[in-house]
Formats: C-alpha cells, sequence, structure tokens
C-alpha cells in the first residue's frame, strides 16, 4: 500500500492520528470523567498494558507511511506520563510529519515542561478551559483547579513559542454558556484561537442529553452580535472547526459542530488508545488491538502497516450522521480513553 492512495469505504485517507498516552487525568471535567463513575475505585489501565513510547512511535510510523502528516498527543491528561518530551522527540523525529499537537488541561504546563517540550519537536498546545470564572470552572473541572493557573500555563507555552495556541471550550447548556462572550473578548486581539465546542455524546458516562447541547448557529449569533465575525476558508480539506474571523482584524475563533453539523464525509483522523487499540471513529464501540499484534504476534514493521491499511480500507464510520437515540446509549468508549 503506498501513500496517498489508501482510503477507506467512503473514499476517505488517514492523515491525522491522535494519540493518547494515558487514560488518566488530575481534573473530573463533568462531560468527560464524572466522579461517580472515575471515583477511587476506578480501574485505571495498570502500567503494562500501556504502549511504551518506543511502541507509540513504531505504529505512528506505520500511518505516516500510509499517509498521515498530523499528530496529536492526547489523554486523558498527557502530561501526567513521565518525560512526555522522549515521545515526542520519537514522533518529531518521523519523515513527513508537519504538525505535531499536545492537547492538555495546562496543569503542568511548567515554564521549563513549555521549553522542554518545544525543544523536543513539539509544534503548538492546545488547551482545554471552559470559563474564565472560578465559580463556573471549578463547577466544570470538580477538582477546584483555578482558572489563573491553566492561564499561567498558557503563558509559559507561549513564552516557549509553542504557538498558535488553540483554547478549547466544550459548552453545555445552562453551565456555562454565559462564558461564551467573556471568554470570547478575553482572547481576542491575543492571537490565541478559542474554539467553542458542540457538548458530545462520547463515551456512555457522563449522562449526555440532547437538550444540553447549544448549538453552534447559537454560538455564532451570541459572539456576532458583541464581536462582529465572518467566516474564513479551512486551513486544510475536513478542519474539524469552521473557522471565523472577527471583522475588525482581532484575530479568529472556531467553531465545532459535530453534533448540530457533522462533518464525517471528510473525516481522515484514526485514534490510538493508551493500550494499543486503534480506534476508527471517536464513538466506536470497538477497536482493533494493535498492542498485540507487535508484542505478541511479532509483525514486522511491513506487516504492520499492511495491517493497518487493511483496518483503514474496510472502514465506513460515520457516527455523527447517523446518530440516533439508539446510537447514543450504545457502550461507546470514554473520551478520556480515546482522546478528544
Ligand atoms: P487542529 O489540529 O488544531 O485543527 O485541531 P482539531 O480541530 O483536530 O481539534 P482538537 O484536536 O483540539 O479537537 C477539538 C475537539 O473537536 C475535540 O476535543 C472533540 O471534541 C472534537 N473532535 C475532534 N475530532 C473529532 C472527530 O473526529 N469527530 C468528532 N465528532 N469530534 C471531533
Ligand atoms: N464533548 C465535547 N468535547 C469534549 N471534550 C471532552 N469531552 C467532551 C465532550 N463530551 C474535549 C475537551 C478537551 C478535548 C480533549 O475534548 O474539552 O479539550
Ligand atoms: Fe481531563 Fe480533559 Fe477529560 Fe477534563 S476533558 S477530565 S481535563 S481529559
Ligand atoms: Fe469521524 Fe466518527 Fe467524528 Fe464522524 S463521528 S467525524 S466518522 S470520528
Amino acid at each position: 500500500m503506498s501513500v496517498g492512495n489508501l482510503q477507506d469505504k467512503l473514499g476517505r485517507p488517514v492523515r491525522d492520528l491522535r494519540i493518547s498516552v494515558t487514560d488518566r487525568c488530575n481534573f473530573r471535567c463533568v462531560y468527560c470523567m464524572p466522579r461517580q463513575q472515575f471515583g477511587p475505585r476506578h480501574a485505571f489501565l495498570p502500567r503494562r498494558d500501556l504502549l511504551s513510547y518506543e511502541e507509540i512511535a513504531r505504529v505512528a510510523r506505520a500511518f505516516v507511511e500510509l499517509g498521515v502528516t498530523k499528530l496529536r498527543i492526547t489523554g486523558g491528561e498527557p502530561l501526567i506520563r513521565h518525560e512526555l518530551e522522549h515521545l515526542v522527540a520519537n514522533l518529531a523525529a518521523l519523515p513527513g510529519v508537519d504538525d505535531l499537537s499536545l492537547t492538555t488541561n495546562a496543569s503542568r504546563l511548567t515554564r521549563d515542561k513549555a521549553r522542554i517540550l518545544k525543544s523536543a519537536g513539539l509544534t503548538r498546545v492546545t488547551i482545554s478551559l471552559d470559563a474564565l470564572d472560578d465559580r463556573t470552572f471549578m463547577a466544570i473541572n470538580d477538582v477546584d483547579f483555578p482558572v489563573s493557573k491553566v492561564l499561567a500555563g498558557l503563558e509559559n507555552a507561549e513564552a516557549a513559542g509553542l504557538a498558535p495556541i488553540k483554547v478549547n471550550m466544550v459548552i453545555k447548556r445552562g453551565v456555562n454558556e454565559h462564558s461564551i462572550i467573556p471568554m470570547a473578548r478575553f482572547f481576542h486581539g491575543t492571537g490565541h484561537i478559542v474554539r467553542f465546542i458542540e457538548y458530545m455524546d462520547v463515551g456512555h458516562s457522563n449522562g449526555w442529553r440532547l437538550d444540553d447541547v447549544l448549538p453552534a448557529t447559537d454560538v455564532v449569533a451570541q459572539i456576532n452580535s458583541e464581536l462582529p465575525i465572518e467566516p474564513a476558508d479551512p486551513n486544510y480539506r475536513g478542519e474539524v472547526a469552521k473557522r471565523w474571523r472577527y471583522q475588525d482584524g482581532g484575530g479568529e475563533i472556531g467553531i465545532i459542530s459535530s453534533v448540530t453539523q457533522p462533518f464525517c464525509h471528510e473525516c481522515a483522523r484514526a485514534r490510538l488508545s493508551a493500550k494499543g487499540t486503534l480506534y476508527t471513529c471517536l464513538f466506536a464501540t470497538d477497536g482493533h488491538d494493535l498492542r498485540r499484534q507487535i508484542r505478541d504476534a511479532r509483525l514486522s514493521d511491513t506487516e504492520l502497516r499492511h495491517h493497518v491499511a487493511s483496518i483503514w480500507q474496510r472502514r465506513a464510520d460515520r457516527y455523527s450522521q447517523i446518530r440516533t437515540e439508539h446510537t447514543v446509549s450504545l457502550p461507546k468508549i470514554e473520551m478520556s480513553y480515546i482522546g478528544g
């Protein structure tokens, strides 16, 4: 299988690999790892089950050879994993990778860590922040983590040159919709890009209801009434966020509307869980165990590449386009496990 012509059943190439390095997180965001399900008795993956950095890099290499150019490291909270810079360096060394980013809650993004990650080859970071007031943010992260510490992490990333920085805000109706305008105003003119994300029915523990989703059109209308915006062209085909720019030159925002305006037809994303299971959709109920293939079956690099290619060729996922009451209640993989 040569680079460039690998396609799934719906004609989609593979361009973006999202790598979860741990299922653990020091936050308990209500929409992702609610405390009731992720309490002291929750069984996180044992260390031996996690792919090593070398194993992750091997899998990533196979994907890059099949056409992937974008890599994203996620979790749980990826900076919980020790010396993540070693993985970053391994991934940055793969020829053909032109974007290597990290999604983090920024709680462990110290000045030193940001610098080390940058010099290991990380291109940029995306930071999760759902409100600017502590009351709302703490009600969401559920561990009393203050906004100021996230902003400190963001400044450290900026100082290290991990730019452009994106800020992910998941909007849950009635919980943080009042923070939309403050977030837009705060980041307007800073060069950082806030992405307003519709709350999704990932996993099955967050008690998702359609009523909790504030449609993207409402978000756009709210922002536009205070800070006029106009649509901008996508940076690349299949970009998740729809770009909007401020008419006054204050930069841009992104709108991620996977519930009300799904974008499966161009989805070129694959996901690797911390224990080495490959998922071809964020909402998958089953994955493909690559750890077994590399640890036990000892596939060679070429065999691994062929194996991955054959999984991709059989892919027909388009969950968000066929979401129904039935699919919402399927036993899907949790976001903290599969990575955002
Ligand atoms: P860039 O590389 O900066 O373009 O990032 P991205 O647009 O891929 O965004 P990011 O990885 O930060 O994802 C932002 C959010 O979009 C995620 O946390 C998810 O909520 C959502 N998202 C990302 N990829 C998918 C996808 O394939 N399907 C769905 N339904 N939602 C997604
Ligand atoms: N819906 C939308 N986005 C979510 N994230 C986590 N859970 C959900 C959900 N249910 C986002 C987080 C983070 C990224 C990894 O995924 O905000 O930025
Ligand atoms: Fe942790 Fe991110 Fe999930 Fe919040 S959204 S619990 S910070 S992995
Ligand atoms: Fe891709 Fe699945 Fe998300 Fe659709 S729902 S965009 S197929 S990950």
